[in-house]
C-alpha cells in the first residue's frame, strides 16, 4: 500500500468508536483522519468532546486529541476528508439507514457496526472467517445506490460471536438444533458500572431486541449468494434468552446443541481448534493468529482470564460434554466491543481492503 488509507469514525465519541480510535492506533493499513458525532460534539476537539467520557482502559491517543469533531450530518464535508468511514451512531435505524447509504453515494465506503442495514439483501453481514463470499453482493448493491466504490457492508450482532463460530466448525456434523443462553456484559449497552449503577450484584433478564438477533442472524452468516442478494439458511433452529449479567467486557454463551451426525467430543475439539478462515490465510493485520481455543479446565472459560484472548479477536470454548437431552453442551466467550463490535468490524474492512473493494480515493 502506497499510504494509510484515510478513515472517517461515524460516531467517534461513543463506546464503539472509542474502541475504534484505540484499535485502530498504529494500523498499519489506516489512519484515523476524521472524527465525526452528533451536533452536541461538532466543533469541539475530540478530547474536549469525549470529556470524562473516555471508557477505554488504555490512554487517548495523541494523534486524535486535537482533531476537530465533525458532525456526522455533514456528509458531504465528512467524505471530503476520508477513503472510507466505520459507523457506530447511535441513531433510529431508519435515520441509520439513511444517512449509511448517503455516505455510500458520496462514494465512500461504509462499514457498519449497526444493526440497520443487517437484513437489507444486497447488504452483506460478515464473520470474514466464516462468510466472506457475501461482499460479492456488493456489486449489485452498488447497481442499485448507483456508485461505482460506495457500498455499505455490516457485522453482526455481538451476542452471536460466542457460539455462532463455534457452529460453523461443526457443520459437516449438521447441527439441527441449538438452545443457547448468553450472558452480555453492560459494554454491550455502550455503559460502565458508572454509568449504570443498578447493574452491580445486578441480573436483568431483558435486552431489547437481542433474542431475535442472536437466533435470526447465524442463519443469515450461513446463507447463500443467489442472484446479488443474501439467502439466508433455513436449519439448525436456534432458541436463546439473552441476559444482562454484571460484567463489563465479555458476552458468554451456555449452548445445547443436536447435531443429525452425531461426533465425537475428540471431533468437535479437533475442528475447533483447526477452524481457519480467509483472514488468517491473508494474515490480516488485525486477524486472530488461532480463532478459537479448546480450554479443557473446568472451570474455563472465564471472562477475566478469557476475553482478551487474541487481543479480543479469538473465541474462547470449555465444559465440551455430552448431553442427557441434547447431544452435547458447551460455554463459549468472546469480546463483544473487540470481536462482537470495532474489531470486526476492522476485520471486514482489511478484508474488504485485501479483495480490493476498499482503496484509495
Ligand atoms: N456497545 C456495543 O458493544 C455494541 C455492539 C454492537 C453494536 N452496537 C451499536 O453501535 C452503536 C453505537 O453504540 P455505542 O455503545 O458506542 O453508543 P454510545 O456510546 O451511546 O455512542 C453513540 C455515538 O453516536 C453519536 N450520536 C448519538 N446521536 C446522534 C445523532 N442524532 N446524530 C449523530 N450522532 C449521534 C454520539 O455522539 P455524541 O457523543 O455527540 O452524543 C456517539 O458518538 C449503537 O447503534 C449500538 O446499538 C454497540
Amino acid at each position: 500500500m502506497e499510504r494509510k488509507l484515510r478513515v472517517g469514525i461515524l460516531g467517534a465519541t461513543g463506546m464503539v468508536g472509542q474502541r475504534f480510535i484505540s484499535l485502530l492506533e498504529n494500523h498499519p493499513w489506516y489512519e484515523v483522519t476524521v472524527v465525526a458525532a452528533s451536533a452536541r460534539s461538532a466543533g469541539k476537539t475530540y478530547e474536549e468532546s469525549v470529556g470524562d467520557r473516555w471508557k477505554m482502559t488504555t490512554p487517548m491517543p495523541e494523534a486524535v486529541k486535537n482533531l476537530i469533531v465533525m458532525n456526522v450530518n455533514e456528509v458531504e464535508e465528512v467524505a471530503q476528508g476520508v477513503d472510507f468511514v466505520f459507523s457506530a451512531v447511535d441513531m433510529s435505524k431508519e435515520e441509520i439507514r439513511e444517512i449509511e447509504d448517503a455516505y455510500a453515494k458520496t462514494e465512500t465506503p461504509v462499514v457498519s457496526n449497526n444493526s440497520a442495514h443487517r437484513w437489507t439483501k444486497d447488504v452483506p453481514m460478515v464473520i470474514p472467517e466464516i462468510n466472506p463470499e457475501h461482499f460479492e453482493v456488493i456489486e449489485s448493491q452498488k447497481k442499485r445506490l448507483g456508485t461505482t466504490r460506495g457500498f455499505v457492508a455490516v457485522k453482526p450482532n455481538c451476542s452471536i460471536q460466542s457460539y455462532a463460530p463455534v457452529l460453523t466448525a461443526w457443520k459437516e456434523f449438521e447441527p439441527t438444533e441449538v438452545v443457547a443462553t448468553t450472558y452480555q456484559a453492560i459494554s454491550g449497552a455502550g455503559k460502565t458500572f458508572k454509568d449504570w449503577p443498578e447493574m452491580v450484584e445486578n441480573i436483568i433478564p431483558y435486552i431489547g431486541g437481542e433474542e431475535e438477533k442472536s437466533e435470526q442472524e447465524p442463519l443469515r452468516i450461513w446463507g447463500k449468494v443467489e442472484a446479488g442478494e443474501i439467502v439466508k439458511a433455513e436449519s439448525p433452529v436456534i432458541t436463546t434468552q439473552c441476559i444482562r449479567v454484571p460484567v463489563l467486557n465479555g458476552h458468554t454463551a451456555a449452548v445445547f446443541v443436536k447435531f443429525a451426525k452425531k461426533p465425537t467430543k475428540e471431533q468437535l475439539i479437533e475442528k475447533l481448534v483447526n477452524f481457519k478462515g480467509l483472514p488468517q490465510e491473508l494474515k490480516l493485520p488485525s486477524a486472530p493468529g488461532q480463532f478459537i481455543q479448546y480450554l479443557e479446565e473446568d472451570n474455563r472459560p472465564q471472562v477475566t482470564l478469557d476475553v482478551d484472548f487474541e487481543n479480543g479477536m479469538g473465541v474462547s470454548v470449555g465444559r465440551l460434554r455430552e448431553d442427557t437431552v441434547y447431544d452435547f453442551k458447551f460455554v463459549g466467550l468472546s469480546h463483544n466491543t473487540v470481536r462482537g463490535a470495532a474489531g470486526g468490524a476492522v476485520l471486514c474492512a482489511e478484508t474488504l481492503t485485501a479483495k480490493g473493494y476498499i482503496q484509495a480515493k
